[in-house]
């Protein structure tokens, strides 16, 4: 793996954790049953996700907060076709910055298909 692809791998490592921290900042004031297991069970992904990417940096990363505390109170003080609309669009170019290793790290597609997942998810949450 060259530096460009390591450094882009640390990069992908972080923004997982950091949506691990910010899906159980939303379930935490959860606003219904129905997204407060999404949003569980998200994070339980993601969570997924930042240990396989561990696999390839070999990094022990904490997340950063600053997203999860401000999309927690974009969802606490926005309607949800804002907040969950915006979360949405976040997996979806999450699962798109996937595409372009999987040629050569098969492991991925696993991953980006979960983040279209979420994004579908959330953006139905949104409409509710
Ligand atoms: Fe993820
Ligand atoms: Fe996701």
């Amino acid at each position: 793996m060259d530096k460009e692809v390591y450094n882009k791998f640390v990069g992908f490592q972080q923004g997982e954790l950091d949506a691990v921290y910010m899906y159980r900042k939303l379930a935490e004031i959860a606003k219904t049953p129905e997204e407060k297991e999404a949003f569980l069970e998200a994070a339980k992904d993601e969570g997924k996700h930042a240990a396989i990417l561990s696999k390839y940096t070999g990094k022990d990363l904490k997340p950063d907060e600053t997203l999860g505390n401000t999309v927690q109170k974009l969802y606490k003080f926005m309607p949800r076709r804002i907040s969950l609309f915006g979360v949405a669009q976040g997996e979806y170019m999450g699962g798109k910055g996937y595409r372009p290793y999987i040629a050569d790290y098969p492991e991925l597609e696993e991953i980006m298909f979960d983040e279209y997942r979420h994004g579908d998810k959330m953006k139905s949450l949104s409409k509710k």
